[in-house]
């Protein structure tokens, strides 16, 4: 079942002559009525998330065959309809569905495309709670974005790379798959022994029988699907607690750990001058898992615990870190909006080495301004990307760091950070639009930023002065 996002079915009985409208609703209004969207609405990511239901918590059951690559899974959802709902979509690309149920009563299911539809038995009032359980099994794939990249359940020689911004949570369990809905989760996950399996937020218990090891994780506070792991390889692994109370798991697969040691040493520090910056780590965990999965070619925020696809360098793991605050804590309501991301975690980087004894953010601002017209920074608006294609392209990164700059100088030190750690406070475990932000900006400054913002976010072509 697809049909237009947005485009409601009354709607479209409307327009039609009342003989036509007959004929199509003969399945009655109420069809209609309690159908959730396939789509959470967004125009970059049309199917990703869904209609009617949010999801509270996910406990997923994980079995890992690193050999065959077999997954087999259990995933429990708890939700409240937001709708009156018969019938209601998850996201879930690949694998296949071996049952449903719906309050413990079995449902019937159908996939079409990346959408798992499924019609519970009775009908879900708004605003009730309930729990869907979903069995599946099968060769997890990653799935390829509008850029080229691929995310998701990436397989690796020794286990596998998960990361899921914007689409791969749908590759290995059923999701409502879109940043909006923030959820906690548990995390069961059985390897065979000798290889680790590491989710997000902490490790309540390992254990090992019969030749494989169970790995339980638990993330409490809301998370959105795209910051789910589940990866999986030989580790060394390393725990500690920092002097601020903040739990430490680290794991690095051995051909990364001589160039990963020095890097992941400073984590302690990075998160304690990321804190004076933008307030309290909006977490009680935190750590690296350092992975060798030389065809990814990125990193990822992961909630409490970013995935590197090698050994990271001093400045991407400022950058992962940062977005615990500014991606992870404070989540997209829409991919458009990406620029509140990476703006901010590419920013915090200039002001790392400008505190650090590099250059100032001034200096690298310069430098980037001086990239002639045509240069890829310039082919299109951080604040307007225009498609799911462009949402990590260097406009998203450098010129939305450079928007922050002149926010900076246009607002100076004081407000500008006083504005970042209200943004913090004021949105944590939540969401955050560019409009709310603008708004913070103006009000904390008392300054009029419209225009600031509009050249710098929104304008077409290099902004004529700096
Ligand atoms: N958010 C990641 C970062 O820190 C980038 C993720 C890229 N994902 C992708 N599918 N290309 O910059
Ligand atoms: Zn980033």
């Amino acid at each position: 079942r697809r049909r237009g996002v947005g485009l409601r079915r009354d709607t479209v009985l409307a327009t039609l002559p009342v003989a036509v409208a007959a004929v199509i609703g003969a399945a009655g209004p109420t069809a209609a009525d309690t159908t959730g969207a396939p789509g959470a609405g967004d125009p970059y990511f049309p199917l990703s998330g869904n209609g009617g239901y949010h999801v509270r918590h996910y406990d997923l059951t994980l079995r890992y065959d690193t050999s065959s690559r077999h997954l087999d899974g259990e995933a429990v959802l708890t939700a409240r309809a937001t709708q009156n709902l018969s019938r209601f979509d998850l996201d879930l690309q690949g694998l296949k569905v071996s049952g449903v149920t719906v309050d413990g009563a079995p449902a019937a299911f159908r996939r079409v495309g990346q959408e798992l539809v499924v019609t519970s038995r009775h009908t879900l009032r708004t605003g009730r709670n309930f729990r869907v359980t979903v069995a599946y099994n099968g060769t997890p794939k990653p799935v390829t974005d509008p850029d080229g990249s691929t995310d998701g359940w990436i397989p690796t020689d020794d286990g596998a790379f998960v990361a899921g911004e914007p689409q791969g949570a749908m590759t290995w369990f059923p999701a409502n798959n879109h940043p909006k809905d923030k959820a906690s989760y548990d995390f069961t996950i059985t390897v065979p022994q000798g290889r680790t399996a590491v989710a997000n937020g902490d490790l309540l218990a390992q254990r090992t029988t019969h030749g494989r090891t169970t790995f339980r994780w638990r993330e409490t506070q809301p998370m959105a699907s795209y910051l789910a792991t589940a990866t999986i390889g030989n580790f060394e692994v390393e725990q500690y607690t920092t002097r601020d109370g903040i739990h430490v798991y680290n794991a690095v697969d051995p051909r990364e750990a001589s160039a990963a040691a020095p890097v992941l040493k400073q984590l302690p520090s990075v998160l304690a001058w990321e804190s004076k910056l933008f307030g309290p780590y909006p977490y009680r965990s935190a750590g690296s898992i350092v992975d060798h999965a030389p065809d990814t070619g990125y990193a990822l925020e992961t909630q409490t615990r970013p995935l590197y696809d090698s050994a990271p360098d001093l400045n991407t793991l400022v950058h992962e870190n940062t977005h615990q605050w500014f991606g992870d804590s404070v989540s997209l309501t829409s991919w458009k909006d990406i620029w509140l991301n990476e703006g901010f975690a590419t920013y915090t980087e200039w002001l790392y080495a400008e505190q650090h004894g590099g250059d100032s953010a001034q200096k690298t601002f310069d430098a980037d301004y001086a990239r002639p017209a045509s240069d890829p920074l310039w082919a299109y608006p951080p604040g307007d990307p225009g498609s799911g294609k462009n949402i990590f392209g260097t406009p998203v990164y450098v010129r939305a760091a450079m928007t922050l700059h002149e926010l900076r100088k246009a607002v100076g030190d004081g407000d500008f950070f006083r504005i970042l750690r209200a943004w913090t406070a004021g949105h944590r475990d939540g969401h955050g639009t560019t409009a709310q932000f603008v708004r913070l900006a103006e009000g904390t400054s008392g300054k009029r930023l419209a225009g600031l913002f509009h050249t710098w976010l929104y304008a077409r072509g290099k902004p004529n002065s700096a």
